[in-house]
């Protein structure tokens, strides 16, 4: 009998490459970078799942191109906001991703931006890089106060609720928060209040941007977001770098609008060797490695993998998108 196959869009953790291999022949692409739009193309005809990843664009082409036999498509990742989720339903291909198992990793990453644009590091690592720190300075480096500042938080979902915990119950924060519906549990434990954006963003120390992509949330935060922060607010992205405006962000930096933005996410990925938001002083950017621990990759292998397996056994998803 011929086994299913399934397509992998790079490698992931052995973890989730042996589950898949225990039902399906596995294709993996072997590239350190992810494939071009032809490889893709080509990579996945034939096949019955793939298993995605963030940086590759999942719609009706390429699902065209997979053939009708194809009924799942796992992301590798809990945002979806690269699939086309309609062109999936419309073929009845299964789509599911891996929330949860991240949330701890990603929020480390916000709350450890948060710190490092407030505290300057990008500014006093270059300077110890190049050759620039002669002494211990007194007026040298100075930054901000974390301690019982306000917390901003766009999208008060499961990492928003993580960064909240953290800062609330560590650095005594008050929170503030926009959703779209009341969360009675979050005002009870963190003692937060959801309020309307503009509050958020001219109330707010430190806001931390943690909206799913889609048509409601992209390029969100504008010019006109950032003419309501305060000239002292740092702002956090972790969530994806077309939620902000980022030509408004790049001015509201170098205009000192704002104080300093750290972030895990740009648009596009990688940034350019161009994009004024490498050279910028008060921008502290890393590689979109909010997920980037041994154990949530290895759960979101896991999770990924069980999704295309379920699919293909013709089984409910265990992490569905829809
Ligand atoms: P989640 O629990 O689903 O939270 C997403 C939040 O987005 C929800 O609170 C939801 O608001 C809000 N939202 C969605 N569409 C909206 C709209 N049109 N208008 C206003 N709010 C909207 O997801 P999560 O696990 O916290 O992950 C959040 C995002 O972080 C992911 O989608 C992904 O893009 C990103 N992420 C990045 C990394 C990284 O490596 N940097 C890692 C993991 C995730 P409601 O509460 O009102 O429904
Ligand atoms: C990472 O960015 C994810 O959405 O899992």
């Amino acid at each position: 009998m011929t086994r299913p196959v399934v397509f992998v869009g790079r490698r992931i953790p052995q973890v989730g490459l042996d589950i898949l291999a225990q039902h399906t022949d596995v294709r993996v692409h072997s590239g350190a970078l992810p494939p071009t739009r032809s490889e893709l193309l080509t990579g996945v005809q034939g096949v019955d799942g793939i298993l995605s990843l963030l940086s590759d664009r999942m719609d009706g082409e390429v699902f065209d191109a997979a053939g009708p036999q194809l009924k799942v498509v796992g992301n590798f990742a809990v945002g979806f906001n690269n699939i086309d989720v309609e062109a999936a339903k419309q073929r009845r291909i299964a789509v599911g991703n891996t929330p949860g198992v991240l949330t701890d990793a990603t929020a480390d990453i916000a709350v450890a931006l948060m710190m490092g644009a407030a505290r300057r590091l990008k500014e006093g690592w270059t300077a110890v890089d190049q050759r620039q720190w002669r002494t211990w300075e007194p007026l040298g480096w100075i930054g901000l106060d974390m301690k019982g500042k306000t917390l901003g938080i766009i999208g008060m979902g499961r990492i928003g609720q993580a960064v909240a915990q953290r800062l609330h119950g560590g650095w005594g924060m008050q929170v503030l928060y926009t959703s779209r519906q009341p969360k009675p549990e979050v005002d009870r434990t963190m003692n937060a209040r959801r309020v309307e954006v503009d509050e958020l963003l001219a109330s707010s120390d430190f806001i931390s941007i943690h909206v799913a992509l889609n048509e409601g949330t992209r390029h969100s935060i504008n010019a006109a977001a950032f003419d309501k922060m305060k000239s002292t607010a740092v702002v956090v992205n972790t969530a994806r770098g077309e939620v902000v405006d980022q030509a408004a962000l790049i001015d509201a930096l170098k205009n000192n609008r704002i104080f300093a933005a750290g972030l895990d996410v740009c648009e596009p990925e990688p940034l350019p060797d161009s994009s004024p938001l490498r050279q910028l002083v008060n921008c502290l950017l890393v590689p979109h490695i909010g997920s980037a621990t041994v154990t949530a990759r290895n759960a979101m292998a896991e999770r990924a993998a069980r999704n295309v397996v379920a699919g293909i056994m013709g089984e409910p998803l265990p992490y569905p998108v829809y």
